[in-house]
């Protein structure tokens, strides 16, 4: 299916997910291109990597390509570390560096600077817990593929009105889990969610099987205790049970 694209004011082109400069010149997309290594990928591409995009929180930077390998060895790719501790940032950048097949991304965008920190850094693509004015225009200004957070029905619109198809739904389980997105799926029916906080891998298939969601966000992925632990072969289960998880219709 092609790309929904179209012009979103004199500068901003929105096309598929991402936003591109309509004034730059190819030169000028070429070292921005060169900058952030998967431009081409928008948020709705990461989206459907897989199943299950994994939230990170990253308190020793030893544990930071480890961790990733131990992920992508069990078929998780797309990987959100989150802006939480202070080596969250250097923990980006050696992923971003040393694990070839991780599609690293930063998270808890809450601060326009943080997207110039998180493509410094070698981040592709953010996720951000909610949306303000100022993200919508740091993000617009950066490029880098965002996904973010919506909780209400007015959250959507104004997100849509921003340009923004592809939403994390969070915190989901609080916001009203699979009824919520089932209902959501009524008035915004051009909009994708990933339902992220209080997945679990129980509850993944049931949000997985609604038509208007393509993956979901998790911390089981990365038990606190089995990272302190550097027990890598346990996360690599965890990844390869959710990299196979599939859409199972919900309880009654
Ligand atoms: C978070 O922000 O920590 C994520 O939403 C993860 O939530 P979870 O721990 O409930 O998966």
């Amino acid at each position: 299916m092609g790309k929904r694209c179209g012009r979103v004011s004199d500068h901003w082109v929105w096309c598929g997910g991402a936003f591109t400069d309509g004034r730059a010149s190819r030169a000028v997309r070429g070292e921005r291109a060169r900058n952030v290594k998967s431009l081409s990928m928008d948020a709705l591409d990461l989206m459907r990597v897989g199943p299950v995009i994994p939230v990170i929180v990253i308190d020793d930077l030893a544990h930071a390509v480890p961790l990733a390998r131990a992920l992508v060895a069990g078929g998780v790719r797309v990987l959100e570390v989150t802006l939480r501790t202070r080596v969250a940032l250097d923990a980006i950048r050696a992923i971003a560096r040393e694990v070839d097949d991780a599609i690293v991304g930063v998270g808890t965008i809450t601060r326009a600077e943080h997207f110039q920190d998180a493509i410094d850094a070698g981040a592709q693509f953010g996720v951000s817990p909610g949306l303000t004015n100022q993200l919508i225009d740091a993000a617009q200004a950066s490029r880098l593929p965002l996904l973010p957070g919506v909780m209400t029905p007015s959250d959507v619109i104004a997100a849509r009105a921003a340009g923004f198809f592809a939403l994390k739904l969070f915190p989901a389980q609080q916001a009203g889990g699979i009824g919520m997105l089932k209902a959501l799926g009524g008035p915004f029916p051009d909009v994708t969610f990933c339902p992220t906080g209080g997945v679990t891998a129980d509850s993944a298939p049931e949000y997985l099987a609604l038509p208007n969601v393509a993956c979901v966000g998790g911390s089981w992925l990365t038990p606190h205790a089995a990272v302190k632990a550097g027990e890598w072969k346990k996360i690599t289960d965890l990844a390869l049970e959710a990299s196979r998880l599939r859409p199972t219709a919900a309880r009654t």
